[in-house]
């Protein structure tokens, strides 16, 4: 278990890096990250100098915390995330966003590469998501598993508004303005790492997810456990297989390969998103 001074040294070290206050965390996922290296007055803060951080071994994720200004915001932007695939516990995943909250960061933008389930999806094209589904969470690893920190949230928290409707509208318009195809729908996470068999993504399509991956929605509950508003967009790099014995497999390669189309799209729906960021 972490904690407060777990959070409170990690809060310790980025702060003696940088006098900017962040107020908006994102969360780049696989081939996103770039988007980090776009900041103003940028800081780069490897996870490995931030205590208890953790490492993500996955090809495709850089690995820093960039603090710096983005269309007039403060942001802290994780540049590739951990999975609970690798080793991780739940907890050890989401300490990164509960460093975010302890920094004073109250929103928190997520983006993720997953495959498409709903068989209108394209690759390349973005879903904003508005529901999920956690797997793993509903067979024992949800993130708030184990003694409540009443300092942060409640032991009990709701989802039924996890992901913030204003911001949602706004990041429709923009894409809308820009011509960009953006869906919304429910992502489903699994734990991977294996990706999941034609018969798994029939289910997953019945029991009504949208798009398919392995991260975001534990780091959602662990924000909303401790207040943050959240925005969630995947960007679609493959789509799911469906039947056997077709001359296809997904692979790490296409996920990656999709995310330099999908850069663009959610690069300018993130700046719109913070250009005109509510009050
Ligand atoms: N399944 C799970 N995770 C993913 C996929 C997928 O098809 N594509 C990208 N991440």
């Amino acid at each position: 278990m972490y904690t407060q001074q777990d959070y409170q040294k990690a809060v310790e070290i980025i702060q003696l890096k940088t006098d900017l206050k962040p107020t908006i965390g994102l969360v780049l996922g696989s081939g996103l990250g770039t988007l980090a290296d776009t900041l103003e007055n940028r800081v780069v803060i490897p996870y490995a100098d931030i205590p208890c951080w953790p490492q993500s071994t996955v090809h495709g994720h850089h690995g820093n915390l960039v603090i710096g200004e983005l269309e007039g915001q403060v942001v802290a932007a994780q540049q590739g995330r951990a999975h609970f695939y690798e080793g991780y516990s739940m907890e050890e995943v989401t300490f990164p966003i509960r460093v975010m909250h302890f920094l004073g960061i109250t929103t928190v933008i997520l983006t993720n590469a997953a495959g498409g389930v709903n068989s209108d999806y394209r690759v390349g094209e973005l879903m904003l998501i508005e529901d999920h589904i956690n797997l793993p969470g509903i067979v024992g690893a949800n993130p708030l598993m184990g003694p409540n920190d009443d300092s942060i949230g409640e032991r009990f928290v709701g989802l039924a508004q996890a992901y913030d409707r204003s911001l949602r509208t706004i990041a429709k318009n923009i894409a809308e303005q820009n011509d960009i195809p953006l869906h919304s729908g429910v992502y489903l996470a699994v734990s991977g790492p294996s990706f999941e068999t034609p018969a798994e993504i029939r289910m997953i399509r019945t029991i009504g997810a949208d798009a398919v991956g392995m991260s975001t929605v534990h780091e959602v509950i662990v924000a909303r456990h401790a207040g943050m508003r959240v925005m969630a967009c995947s960007g679609i790099t493959n789509e799911a297989i469906d039947a056997v014995d077709t001359e296809f497999e997904t692979n790490h390669e296409e996920v990656l390969e999709a995310g330099k189309v999908i850069v663009p799209r959610l690069t300018t729906i993130l700046k719109g998103v913070l250009n005109n960021f509510p009050a």
